[in-house]
């Protein structure tokens, strides 16, 4: 593992060292002798000696060291991480080559860890199957044109401009669903967790670049409720199994990263139950709201993250549906609700306390008469057995933000570089 502290006394040598495994260091106790000019903090060792019962309260177990070998040894004065401080995660962000032996940030990857094998647990056990959507496509699902394009990066091609590789442009994915679509009409239940790319340059806390994104289709499903219900039920087993597996790493955020969560305790976030309210009655509560908005609340407008907070702690700061947006604001795929010309879709977001929006969903148009003049696999899908069908998509880096009250996006994933949100 690696060295965390070194405490010489006259009579007995302390370490704590740590192998990533969890939060908790293991002593190690051994004779002065033992220890070298080398055996500092931050540097990596092996110790070999015997396990036994501590007599200090702290700590279950701690290892009488036989031997100790420095493997790595660490400059201590040019290492940017300096033993028993509490570094701010504006300071780790400047290494991240080195954040990740941070307590923090190995709290952080190993939820992010949990929290991915939940999430496949949680579908395995209800009998979806996994599908790899693939990441180099030429479908832009949203429509919203926030493409990366994928193409060699051989200049006598690019040249050749209609030379593509792939005979026509090619994207990175910005969502598995119209994939998921073609597999849910032969498997019923499907799901997919992989990376997703969308080039929107907004440099906000909540967009990345490259963002991972569980996506969930589900056949013969006729009403937004059946999606809702895998929505909630996925958030509340998730989190459940997160915080038991790994409750010392959770702690840490909500201790020391964000203690001003601690009103929305910790098993709100699993058992209160979730609230539902249409479009229009939250376009009527932000109207008779008695703060200001950036952007004026109109039916027919986007709802902003100012105003999907305001709505969350209007409504007691638990997660919150809102369920049948405008059918302009909406993508092609969403069902109509036929509560007037092309007035409605019967759409879904998911809003969270502190973050807003966490998952979007819908239910698929899945009538061919109404969308005939789109895609034309889109429409095949129609003409072969097609079903009332529906699904949703939640971003990961959006659920850890929300689950560990993380400010900015760029904190819950494990290398930044290219993530292109906001620095501070
Ligand atoms: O609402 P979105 O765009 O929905 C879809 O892509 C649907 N096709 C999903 C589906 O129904 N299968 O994206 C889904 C979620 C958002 O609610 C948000 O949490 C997350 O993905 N997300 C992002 N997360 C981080 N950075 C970005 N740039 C994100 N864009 C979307
Ligand atoms: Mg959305």
């Amino acid at each position: 593992g690696w060295v965390r502290s070194v405490r010489s006394q006259k009579e007995v040598l302390f370490l704590h060292i740590n192998d990533g495994s969890s939060l908790e260091n293991l002593q190690v106790v051994a004779d002065p002798s033992l220890g070298t000019r080398d055996l500092t903090f931050g540097s990596a060792v092996e110790v070999q000696g015997k396990l036994v019962k501590s007599p200090h309260r702290m700590q279950n177990m701690e290892l009488k060291a036989e031997t100790i070998r420095v493997v790595g040894p660490c400059d201590i004065w040019s290492f940017p991480l300096k033993m028993k401080e509490r570094h701010p995660l504006e300071y780790v962000r400047q290494f991240p080559h080195l954040r990740c032996r941070n307590n923090t940030l190995g709290s952080l990857l190993r939820v992010r860890s949990e929290a991915t094998a939940a999430i496949h647990s949680f579908f395995k056990e209800n009998g979806y199957v996994h599908i790899h959507t693939p990441i180099i496509t030429s479908n832009d699902c949203e429509g919203a044109g926030e493409l990366f394009k994928v193409e060699t990066s051989n200049e006598a091609m690019e040249s050749a401009e209609k030379n593509h590789f792939f005979d026509v442009p090619a994207f990175l994915t910005v969502s598995g669903q119209l994939h998921l679509e073609v597999m849910a009409g032969a498997f019923t239940h499907v799901f997919t967790f992989g990376p997703t790319f969308r080039a929107e340059n907004s440099q906000s806390r909540r967009h990345l670049a490259e963002f991972y994104m569980v996506e969930a289709e589900l056949s013969f499903t006729e009403s937004l409720q059946d999606i809702t219900q895998v929505m909630e039920d996925l958030l509340k087993t998730a989190t459940s199994t997160v915080l038991s597996k790994c409750p010392h790493d959770v702690e840490l955020f909500h201790k020391y990263i964000a203690p001003e969560q601690k009103v929305i305790n910790v098993t709100g976030r699993c058992c209160s139950p979730f609230m539902l309210i249409s479009y229009s009655e939250a376009v009527e509560i932000l109207k008779q709201a008695a703060q200001t908005f950036t952007f004026k609340p109109e039916w027919g407008c986007d709802l902003q993250t100012e105003h999907e907070k305001y709505l969350v702690k209007h409504c007691g700061e638990v997660p919150l549906f809102v369920i049948n947006y405008p059918y302009d604001l909406k993508p092609f795929y969403m069902r109509d609700n036929e509560d007037g010309p092309q007035h409605t879709v019967a759409a879904v977001d998911l809003l969270v306390p502190g973050i807003g929006e966490l998952c979007g969903g819908s239910l698929r148009e899945e009538r061919l008469h109404f969308i005939e003049s789109r895609l034309q696999r889109y429409l095949d899908l129609r003409k072969y057995g097609s079903v009332p069908h529906g699904g949703f998509g939640m971003g990961f880096e959006r659920y850890l933000q929300y689950l560990l009250g993380v400010d900015n996006i760029k904190d819950v994933i494990p290398f930044p570089r290219f993530s292109h949100s906001c620095l501070l």
